[in-house]
Parts: structure tokens; sequence; C-alpha cells
């Protein structure tokens, strides 16, 4: 039988991107990008957020694509965040249906099916973006001024500088960590909130035990769930702001369950019964989690 160390490798390298997804968003992201070049006066484009760093969790949905806007598009800038991500998701309704596209808070989400999968949709939320200083500005419905400074870089270089302190082994928890939350429900809004207090509370070094670390991860975020998390750039809003306190009580009680049921199983495996502790590694993060 397989052991929990080697289900829990099993499980993260099942929570990578294959080559076919990669090629798959590869291509549905240059059919936005030729698009969004005749509609708008963009300067440059790329692939970013949790997908470009490598901590999005699967199915593969809402791939980050900035559009960084020329000054032709300055006058958007002056005006309120929905008129020109209303002018976005016009465009973007041309070209790829009413039922595709929907306007989010900073972005538009277009959604394609998957070639030879009936169920299964590959998304991406497009984000127009103004240069500003060496970040960027992104249009935000929540905010008071209606924009939000980022700076992806920042969040990048902060996801490898942790992955490489925890042994390598940081990235794969934050995917197995989001995939808890998708199995739930998403107690945790948003995912990326998930990610910014993995920076904080994986505590390098990785000892080598993914239950004790996920234990000790759900325990520390319950404890802390309430308290207000920066955006690690300290430039845009509070990654917190999302939930309200009814919202954030729930996350904590979903996350102390967690990590009784992490504790659970941990005990399972000490007691040798390896297939009931499988199992219960399953019941916490759904179907992906292998018995075999
Ligand atoms: N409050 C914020 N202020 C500034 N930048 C933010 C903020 N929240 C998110 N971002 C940036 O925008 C990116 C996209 O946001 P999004 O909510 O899609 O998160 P994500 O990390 O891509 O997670 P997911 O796996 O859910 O897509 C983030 O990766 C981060 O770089
Ligand atoms: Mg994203």
């Amino acid at each position: 039988m397989i052991s929990v160390k080697e289900a829990f490798q099993k499980f993260r390298s099942g929570l990578e991107l294959t080559e076919r997804e990669q090629n798959d968003a590869s291509r549905r992201q240059k059919d936005i990008r030729g698009y969004m070049d005749e509609c708008f006066h963009v300067q440059r484009d790329f692939l970013t957020g949790s997908y470009k760093r490598w901590t999005k969790t699967k199915p593969l949905k809402d791939v980050d694509i900035f559009f960084v806007l020329g000054e032709d598009e300055r006058p958007y800038r002056a005006k309120h965040p929905s008129v020109l991500l209303s002018r976005v998701e016009g465009k973007l309704v041309e070209k790829y249906g009413r039922d595709c596209v929907k306007c989010q808070r900073r972005s538009v989400s277009v959604e394609f099916g998957v070639a030879g999968e009936d169920e299964r949709v590959l998304s991406f939320d497009v984000v127009p973006a103004y240069d500003k200083d060496h970040h960027y500005e992104i249009p935000d419905t929540n905010s008071k001024t209606g924009w939000t400074d980022t700076d992806p870089e920042i969040h990048a270089e902060k996801a490898t500088a942790a992955n490489k302190a925890f042994g390598g082994e940081w990235k794969g928890m934050v995917r197995m960590i989001k995939r808890w939350n998708v199995e739930k429900g998403k107690p945790v809004r948003p995912s990326f909130l998930l990610e910014v207090m993995a920076l904080d509370l994986l505590r390098p070094p990785f000892g080598g035990d993914y239950p004790y670390e996920f234990e000790s991860f759900l325990s520390s975020a319950a404890a802390r769930i309430h308290e207000e998390w920066p955006e690690p750039a300290r430039l845009g809003p509070p990654v917190s702001d999302i939930m309200a306190t009814a919202d954030k009580d729930q996350a904590k009680s979903a996350l102390q369950q967690a990590s009784d049921s992490a504790r659970e199983a941990i005990n399972l495996g000490r007691q040798g019964q390896n297939g009931e502790a499988l199992k219960a590694y399953r019941r916490l993060f759904g179907d992906l989690f292998p018995l075999s």
C-alpha cells in the first residue's frame, strides 16, 4: 500500500498543471490577446496571478492576464472604474458571447469549454491595467478611489523565496491548501488570502512531514483568520477585506474542523491504520487525494 508521505507527494504532483493544460491556456491567451489588441491600445500583456506563480489549484480556472493599456486609453482612468470594465466586457461579449463573459470587481472573466471534456471549463480574468511608477493600477469597483495599486512581481518574488526556504515544498502546500478550500465550498475568500497567510504560517524549514505541516497551518490559520492580512506588497487593500465578520467566523470553524480532522488522520497513521488514514485525508482534500 502507498504510504502517507507518498500519497501526499502524488497528490501534490497531481495538482501541477499538465503540458496540455498549459498549452490550452497559452492558446486561449493568444486568442484573447489578439482580440484585445484590436479593440484597445494595449502596451503589453502578461500572464500573472497564481497561474504564473504555480500556486493555482485544480481544476484550472481564472487564469489572470494583465493588459497594460497605453496612453490612448488614459481617459478611462479619470472615470469610474466600471466604465472601463464595462467597455472591456462589451468588447469581449461581441467576440465570445454573453453567456461566457462576466464583469467582476477587478476584471472581466471569459469562459471556454475544455476540448474533449463535457463539463470542464477554462476561464480567464482579463485585467486592464495602467503603469504607475514601478507597479500597476487596476480598476477595483469595491475600493473607495475605484482603483487598486498592485505589484505582481513582488507577489511572485515572495512566493519564490518562501518556496526556496521551505525546501521547494511551499507552492505545492499552497496548491493543496487551496484544494481543501475548494473541496469545502470556499470557506476562505479570496483564495489568495490562503497564500498570503501561508507566507507567514508555513514556517521553514519543511520538516518532511506533510500531515504535521497541514495540521499546524490549519490550526494557526483558524486562530488568526480574524486578523487583518495586509497585501504583501503593501500597495493594495488588505487581502482579508472581502469577508465580513460572520464569514470569518465560518472560515475559522472550517479551518479548526480541518485541523482536527488532520490530527485524527495523523493518529490513525500512528496506530498503523494506514488505509484509514488515507481515507481520512481524502475526506479532507477530496477525490484528487490518492488512495493507491
Ligand atoms: N488586495 C490586493 N491588492 C493588490 N493586489 C492584489 C490584491 N489581491 C490580489 N492581488 C493580486 O492580483 C492577483 C490576482 O488575484 P486573484 O484573486 O485571482 O488571486 P490569485 O492569487 O490569482 O488566486 P486564484 O488561485 O484564486 O486565482 C493576485 O495573485 C495578486 O497578485
Ligand atoms: Mg487568479
